[in-house]
C-alpha cells in the first residue's frame, strides 16, 4: 500500500532528542521549548509564541482567551475539523458556520458579514489542505464590526497569503505539529499572537494557571497543555529545513497536478492568484457525473495499492451538535457536495515520484 502520510525525520532530530534524554531535560521545561516558539513565531511573523500538546489545544486555550460568555458566536468555516467547533461549545459559546469556496474549499468569506450578530465575538479562518483563506475580506469585517480573528494555520505551514505567512495574519493563530503535518513534533501545537496580553494568559493556562507569587492558590481554571522538550527538540530540527520541507511539497503537488490535469470529471487544487499553496494533502473532488462518490473511489483506489482520506464532513451534518440543538436543518450545498466527493491522495513527505505515478495512473484507470 502507498500510505497517505509518512513522515521524513532526519539526523538532526535524532541529534537534538538525544541531547534531550542525555541531559534530562525531557519535560516541558528546557531550551528546545523556548527556541522552538521563538523560531516558529519569527518564521510566521508573529512576536509570541505559545507550544501547546496540539492542535486541540492550540484552539481551546485561543478560544479561552476570548472570555466568551454563554451564547457568544464565533464564525466559522462547517467544513472543518471538529476541534475549532469544539473550542466554541467547551468555552460556552456557538459556533455559526458558512459554508466553502468551491474553488480552494477554504471558508466562503462573502457569507460572513450576514452571519453577525450582536453576539458575534469573533471569527475562525481556517486554511483549508494547504490553501490559505482570502484574509483580507475577513480582516475588513473584523475591523468594521470590532471582532477578535483566530486563524486556524495547522494546514498551511509555509502558505502565503499575498507575501505573508498563514499563522501570522490573524489575532491568534493556531497550528498542530501532529505527524502528518509539514513539520512535526509527533504530536504537538503552538499558538502565536502579538498582544503581550494574549501571549501572558496562554501561557498561564498552558500550565493550570499555576501563579507566580503563590503557586497552588489559584484564581482562575487552566489546562495541562504544555508540550515537552523531547517534542520541542523534534520540532526544532524540523523548522531548521522548513523551505526544503515546504518546496517539496509543493513539488508533489505540481507532480500530481501534471499527471491529473487532463481527467475530466476530477476538482484538483487551485492556487488563487494571492495565493502560495503548500498542498499539505492533495485533494481531489469528484464530478457528480463520473457517478462514484469518495467512498467508492476510495475502495477502488484502495484494491490498486493506494490509500487515501476522505474530506471533512461539516459541523452541520454532526450527530454531536445535532444533539445540543446545533446546526438542525442547516445546509451547505458546497460543503456537503465536497465531503461526499472528496478525498485526499497519499501526500506525505517521504512520497517516492514512482509512487505518485503509482496513484496517478491508478487514477486513470478507474475514472477513464
Ligand atoms: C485545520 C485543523 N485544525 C486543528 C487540527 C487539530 O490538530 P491536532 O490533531 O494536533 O489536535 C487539525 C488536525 O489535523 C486540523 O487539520
Amino acid at each position: 500500500m502507498i500510505p497517505v502520510n509518512e513522515p521524513l525525520i532526519s539526523e538532526r532530530e535524532l541529534e537534538y532528542v538525544t541531547e534531550c534524554l542525555r541531559s534530562g531535560w525531557i519535560s516541558s521545561e528546557g531550551r528546545f521549548v523556548r527556541e522552538f516558539e521563538e523560531k516558529w513565531a519569527a518564521y510566521c511573523g508573529m512576536r509570541y509564541g505559545v507550544a501547546v500538546s496540539n492542535g486541540t489545544a492550540a484552539l481551546q486555550a485561543a478560544v479561552t482567551c476570548l472570555d466568551l460568555q454563554p451564547g457568544d458566536e464565533v464564525i466559522m468555516p462547517t467544513f472543518t475539523i471538529i476541534s475549532c467547533a469544539q473550542a466554541v461549545v467547551y468555552n460556552g459559546g456557538v459556533p455559526v458556520l458558512v459554508d466553502s469556496d468551491p474553488k480552494t474549499w477554504c471558508m466562503d468569506v462573502s457569507q460572513i458579514e450576514e452571519k453577525i450578530t450582536p453576539r458575534t465575538k469573533a471569527i475562525m479562518p481556517v486554511h483549508i489542505y494547504g490553501h490559505p483563506v482570502d484574509m483580507d475580506p475577513i480582516r475588513e469585517v473584523a475591523d468594521k464590526y470590532g471582532l477578535i480573528i483566530i486563524e486556524d494555520a495547522a494546514e498551511v505551514h509555509g502558505a502565503e497569503y499575498k507575501g505573508r505567512k498563514c499563522g501570522g495574519l490573524g489575532d491568534i493563530s493556531c497550528f498542530s505539529f501532529y505527524a502528518n503535518k509539514i513539520i512535526t513534533t509527533g504530536e504537538g501545537g503552538m499558538v502565536l499572537t502579538n498582544s503581550e496580553d494574549y501571549a501572558e494568559k496562554l501561557r498561564t493556562l498552558r500550565n493550570l494557571c499555576f501563579r507566580k507569587e503563590q503557586r497552588f492558590y489559584h484564581t482562575e481554571l487552566g489546562y495541562n497543555f504544555r508540550l515537552t522538550n523531547v517534542q520541542a527538540a523534534i520540532g526544532l530540527a524540523q523548522l531548521e529545513r522548513i523551505d526544503a520541507l515546504v518546496e517539496h511539497k509543493r513539488r508533489i503537488g505540481h507532480m500530481y497536478t501534471e499527471r491529473l490535469s487532463d481527467i475530466p470529471g476530477l476538482q484538483l487544487p487551485s492556487e488563487e492568484r494571492w495565493a502560495k499553496n503548500v498542498y499539505w494533502m492533495y485533494g481531489v473532488v469528484l464530478d457528480e457525473g463520473t457517478g462514484m462518490d469518495a467512498v467508492e473511489f476510495a475502495k477502488r483506489l484502495a484494491t490498486r495499492g493506494v490509500m487515501t482520506r476522505p474530506f471533512f464532513l461539516g459541523m452541520h451534518e454532526q450527530a454531536v451538535f445535532h444533539k445540543m440543538g446545533l446546526f438542525k436543518g442547516e445546509h451547505y450545498p458546497v460543503a456537503e457536495r465536497i465531503a461526499r466527493q472528496g478525498l485526499y491522495l497519499p501526500s506525505g513527505m517521504a512520497l517516492t515520484e514512482e509512487q505518485i505515478d503509482a496513484v496517478c495512473t491508478a487514477v486513470h484507470h478507474i475514472i477513464r
